[in-house]
């Protein structure tokens, strides 16, 4: 078989590691011949390749990023693009394309498969909430990288008698937030999936000073938003070509309120893309690669149109439309983890 590969969207850690994967045993155990489409979907309309063979893809499992670079182009916006990008897949002589992306990218694989273009989709995002599938590889380095910056900002709060309040990644759900705030022992944990509740804030905090800990770590993700504002915060009023604003700085505005409630010194930080660099941790390649294998069988086996996912432990796949249907957001379990080891509301 002749099968392509493009990664779109955001990157994430573990990218290398499926495409290595892919190829590896494509080549090993098929005989297959692979072209990577270059920068997501725009390599596939400008038809920018670069060869995947043992040796290009050798030495990259550790590699954070993604050696096929990656856009948030979407073909939706291009007039005749899906016609251009079959006649590119055709005249690269393509039986199969694999395309490593989130809601966004598979969407696009939908919509070539009407046209006739056999797709298989891998799961990516860094922020996990891709309904269909437990885990995204990605997610758990980010939560990592998260983590050791919580328990960093923990001794320097301490020594400034401050609240620092840490923004970490995470559009339409809280994974991030809830599993840092929870693995780092934030005080207070702020997701998109609840309405902020500023009065709650401030209530924690107080308590937390009231009981002799004069310092205190708030983790809030990017898209929470506080009932008061008319939306969620962003840099600029850009959107990206499948219509997402840049969200960033409510961190920021959440410290400027908290101080002028309580009085005490509050600073934020935000961790942006650090969260999404360097090297995927051991289970992010573990997964990565679990997927990237799953992929090529599924080529073998005539399964088209599916994405292949983690029910539990196990791999398996679903048809690509249930992917996209709905984001998974932070269930009502893990929230009441985080509630559990808050005072309770009059304590
Ligand atoms: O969707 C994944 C994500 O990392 C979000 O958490 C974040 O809002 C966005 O992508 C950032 O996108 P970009 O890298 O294009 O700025």
């Amino acid at each position: 078989m002749r099968i392509g590969l493009l990664t779109g969207g955001g990157d994430c850690p573990g990218l290398n590691a499926v495409i290595r994967a892919v190829v590896r045993k494509g080549i090993l155990h098929h005989g297959d011949e692979f072209v990577g489409f270059m920068e997501g979907w725009r390599g596939v309309l400008d038809d920018v390749t670069m060869p995947l063979t043992l040796e290009t893809t050798s030495g990259i499992l550790h590699r954070g990023g993604t050696i096929l670079r990656s856009s948030r182009t979407n073909v939706k916006k291009i007039p005749g693009g899906f016609e251009r990008c079959a006649e590119v897949l055709a005249k690269n002589k393509i039986d199969v394309l694999i395309a490593l992306g989130g809601d966004d990218t598979q969407s696009i694989s939908l919509a070539l498969i009407e046209r006739g273009v056999k797709c298989i989709g891998v799961p990516k995002t860094i922020d996990n909430d891709l309904s269909g599938t437990d885990a995204c590889f990605g997610f758990d380095t980010a939560v990592g990288i998260a983590t050791e910056a919580v328990d960093r900002l923990h001794s320097t709060a301490e020594a400034h008698s401050r609240v620092l309040v840490c923004e970490v990644m995470g559009r339409d759900a809280g994974w991030i937030a809830v599993t840092t705030g929870i693995a780092g022992g934030a005080d207070v944990t702020l997701v998109p999936e609840l309405p902020i509740d500023i009065d709650d804030v401030c209530r924690l905090l107080k308590y937390r000073w009231e009981h002799g800990k004069k310092f205190a770590i708030v983790v809030v993700a990017e898209g929470a938003k506080l009932p008061e504002l008319p939306d969620q915060v962003t840099v600029g009023n850009k959107l990206d070509s499948f219509g997402h604003a840049r969200l960033s700085g409510i961190g920021q505005v959440l410290a400027e309120e908290i101080e002028k409630r309580t009085g005490y010194e509050t600073r934020s930080v935000n961790l942006g893309h650090t969260q999404r660099g360097g090297t995927p941790s051991a289970y992010d390649r573990m997964l990565a690669t679990r997927y990237g294998v799953a992929a090529i069988d599924l080529a073998h086996a005539g399964k088209f149109g599916r994405l292949v996912v983690l029910r539990g432990t196990e791999i398996t796949d679903i048809p690509l439309a249930d992917a996209i249907a709905k984001t998974r957001t932070v269930g009502e379990d893990l929230l009441a983890v985080v509630r559990g080891l808050q005072p309770k509301p009059g304590a």
